[in-house]
């Protein structure tokens, strides 16, 4: 009988550590993840030497945790995974270095993940995971991005962002409406009780025939609301919701734009944004009403995790896609430059 292969995977490019155990025959087994937001909220965004610094205190603690729930020993590993990039180099450093130190004390493969790859697979953690060929939708703080993929390791990149990601425009409106950070989840909280009726804010490059967003004006729409207000206590509940309207429009008409050009109907969408609720239930009634189907992570998948790089590890292992003891690390690193696995 061929035994279960088992990868751990460690992610720690931003501000979360997060680590998990992925089975090639269970799937998922172990998963567990640190937020730092509690710690970087005090200034109002991630301060990247502090991150680094909390990513050394928890990830050790964090991989002898999933350890135990798994109920199995370091031993029993076959590879340890981690993100090499994208991301802040101090903290990708961390994982690298622990990954690598573990890789090497237990002779078995260090695997490196790219981090929005790891994102894109992260549906394929659910139940009824997406099948290939399909067009992915990535709407993370960093990059937004709509992609062809054939199969894993093989992606077409057919628009992205010329200025801000998605992410990021919902960062920095949550912040010009007083919200604390990080700004999305507090914005969608705020977006429930508002009126979809009160404003209309562009719907950024709609016309254009491209798969590119642009995100920065429809920040600048925020803000010019904002000042006009009289009552802002009042009103910002309604520019939340408007706001995440035009986002969640614009998405769908960029995501519609890429299916036609490829010709497919499945829609993967994953990144930190794909958690909002409103975007998920656009994006799914868009879809079926093309009679396609749209596939996202569940919301705590959607945001950093080390599920999704254990996942991805798992795959790029399987393909011998393992580097030797150099710690390597890429703070930007194009998805188009990974190899087909
Ligand atoms: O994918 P992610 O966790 O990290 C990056 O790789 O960037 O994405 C983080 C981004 C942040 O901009 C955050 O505000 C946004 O995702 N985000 C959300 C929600 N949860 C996280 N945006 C809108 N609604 C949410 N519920
Ligand atoms: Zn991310």
């Amino acid at each position: 009988m061929v035994r279960n292969m088992r990868v751990l995977g460690i992610e720690s490019s931003c501000d979360e550590t997060g680590v998990a155990i992925y089975d090639d025959k269970e799937g998922l087994i172990a998963h567990a993840l640190h937020t730092q937001i509690a710690m970087h909220a005090e200034y109002g965004g991630v301060v990247p030497e502090l991150a680094s610094r909390d990513h050394i205190k928890r990830v050790v603690p964090l991989v002898h945790q999933v350890i135990d729930e798994a109920s199995m020993q370091l031993e029993d590993l076959d590879a340890i995974a981690y993100t090499a990039g994208p991301g802040l180099i101090g903290a990708l450093l961390v994982g690298a270095m622990e990954a690598r130190a573990l890789a090497y004390a237990l002779k078995i493969p260090a695997v490196p993940v790219h981090h929005m790859e790891g994102h894109l697979l992260a549906p394929m953690l659910e139940e009824n995971p997406p099948t290939f060929p399909f067009v992915a939708l990535l709407v993370s703080g960093g990059h937004t991005m709509l992609i062809r993929v054939d199969k894993p390791g093989v992606y077409e990149l057919l628009g992205q962002s010329v200025d801000d990601a998605a992410g990021e425009a919902f960062d920095k409106s949550a912040k010009l409406l007083g919200l604390p950070y990080p700004g999305g989840p507090a914005l969608e909280k705020l977006a429930q009780n508002g009126d979809s009726s009160a404003y209309h804010f562009p719907r950024p490059m709609a016309d254009r025939a491209n798969c590119d967003f642009s995100f920065a004006g429809l920040k600048t729409a925020v803000l010019n609301a904002v000042k006009a207000s009289l009552d802002l206590e009042h009103d910002k509940a309604n520019i939340a919701r408007c706001f995440t309207d035009a986002v969640a429009d614009t998405l769908c008409i960029k995501c519609k734009r890429a299916l036609k050009i490829t010709g497919l109907n499945t829609l993967v969408v994953a990144g930190g944004v794909s958690a909002n609720s409103t975007i998920r239930s656009s994006l799914s009634e868009m879809m079926q009403k093309r009679h396609g189907k749209a596939f996202f992570a569940r919301p705590q998948f959607c945001t950093d995790n080390g599920a999704m790089i254990a996942l991805a590890g798992m795959l790029r292992f399987k393909a011998g896609q393992v580097k030797d003891l150099g710690v390597e690390v890429f703070p930007r690193w194009p998805l188009s430059e990974l190899k087909a696995m």
